[in-house]
């Protein structure tokens, strides 16, 4: 089978760290067009893949009849529009989250989507990371019970905030930047369509930088979240059982941790969780050497080429794109009205 012509979109950090190094090296696929506003960083990029055509916008990359797919890693902004652009060209779609900025232009999005009959995976890659698939599976097979409450964090420092992400209406906040892969991952996780959701957003350093998100689960279930775009560094989901607690700490360790439910068994577990840690050195210094190295990119990108080439739909879709921009859009307007909101059924 020929190879996968992809055409890659916006070449700023996560693409330089991320996309373009994964997919210069998948054997099925063949990097020929990268679009990018900055000279520097297209010159980068085409590092990555000298004989790929080059474009200052991407517009005029779409121009290219002889491409099948599109990796859309643009400022949030312009997803929406980029992805409908590229749809309507009749190009395999991946798009890094979130779908769109509202729930308007996800709608669009959605029909354009439709209407191509292509396939739209969302850049939700954390649902292929293996820790969280081990803890779906634990779950599922009934370790802690049945689960009653979870908890999760996802922070990242201040650092230099890149411009587009400092205002909401550029697609900025900590709601659609890291909010919207655990909401993902909550629906994923746990197999459960969110029902309700009560939100406060703060605006610390930048706009709406700050979320706290209560969301209940069609079981009746509560996850509770604290996202910060201005904090310390983690990312980290613990789930309560009637026998038991699961804990993932996606930055510390590639295991989900297990705790009983009485101190006894939660003592005996810290110890040997101090024991193991020695066999976690060499994941730790692997983590310091190489900060980026989180395996679910290139995962979810080898998904999305046999889909491509496959020609079949795959998941996570624009559906997935779409109702976590609905969480999201309820979550601001639980933070202005000060009420929970309740959800429309998802459309699929
Ligand atoms: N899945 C994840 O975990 C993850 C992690 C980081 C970023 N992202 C997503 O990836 C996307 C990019 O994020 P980033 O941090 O790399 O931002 P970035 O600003 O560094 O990269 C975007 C690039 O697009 C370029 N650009 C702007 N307008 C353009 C145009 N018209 N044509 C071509 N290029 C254009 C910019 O010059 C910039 O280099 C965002 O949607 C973000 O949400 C996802």
């Amino acid at each position: 089978m020929p190879a996968l012509r992809i055409g890659l979109m916006g070449c700023g950090q996560i693409a330089l760290s991320t996309h373009l190094p994964v997919l210069a090296h998948l054997p099925d696929v063949q990097l020929v067009a990268l679009a990018e506003t900055d000279s520097g960083c297209l010159k980068k990029a085409s590092g990555f893949a000298p004989k790929a055509l080059t474009f200052d916008h991407y517009e005029k990359l779409l121009q290219l009849e002889e491409m099948d797919a599109v990796v859309i890693c643009l400022p949030n902004h312009l997803h929406a529009e980029a992805a409908m652009a590229a749809l309507q060209r009749g190009k395999h779609v991946y798009l890094e989250k979130p779908l769109a900025t509202n729930l308007k232009e996800g709608q669009k999005v959605l029909t354009s989507w439709q209407q191509a009959g292509t396939v739209g995976m969302m850049g939700f890659n954390y649902r292929f990371n293996p820790v969280y698939l081990d803890l779906k599976q634990q779950i599922s097979s009934g370790k802690i019970g049945p689960w009653v409450y979870a908890r999760s964090v996802f922070s990242t420092p201040l650092r230099s905030i890149l411009e587009w992400k400092r205002s909401r209406q550029t697609g900025g906040g900590a709601l659609l930047d890291l909010a919207s892969h655990h909401i993902d991952l909550v629906r994923f996780i746990f197999h459960q369509e969110i029902i309700e959701v009560s939100a406060k957003i703060d605006s610390i350093q930048t706009e709406d930088d700050q979320a706290i998100l209560e969301l209940r689960l069609a079981n009746g279930s509560r996850v509770q979240s604290f996202f910060s775009i201005s904090s310390v560094e983690e990312d980290r989901l613990e789930v309560y059982g009637q026998s038991g607690k699961l804990s993932v700490n996606r930055y510390l360790s590639p295991d989900v941790e297990m705790n009983g439910p009485t101190l006894e068994r939660i003592r005996l577990r810290q110890l040997w969780r101090s024991l193991k840690a020695l066999i976690h050195l060499p994941y730790l210094f692997d983590k310091i050497r190489h900060s980026n190295g989180e395996p679910s990119y290139r995962k979810a990108l080898v998904h999305f080429v046999a889909a491509a080439k496959g020609n079949r739909p795959t998941t996570p879709d624009f559906y997935d794109g779409y109702r976590s921009l609905e969480i999201v859009a309820a979550a601001e307007e639980s933070a202005k009205t000060g009420k929970m909101i309740s959800l429309p059924d998802a459309v699929r």
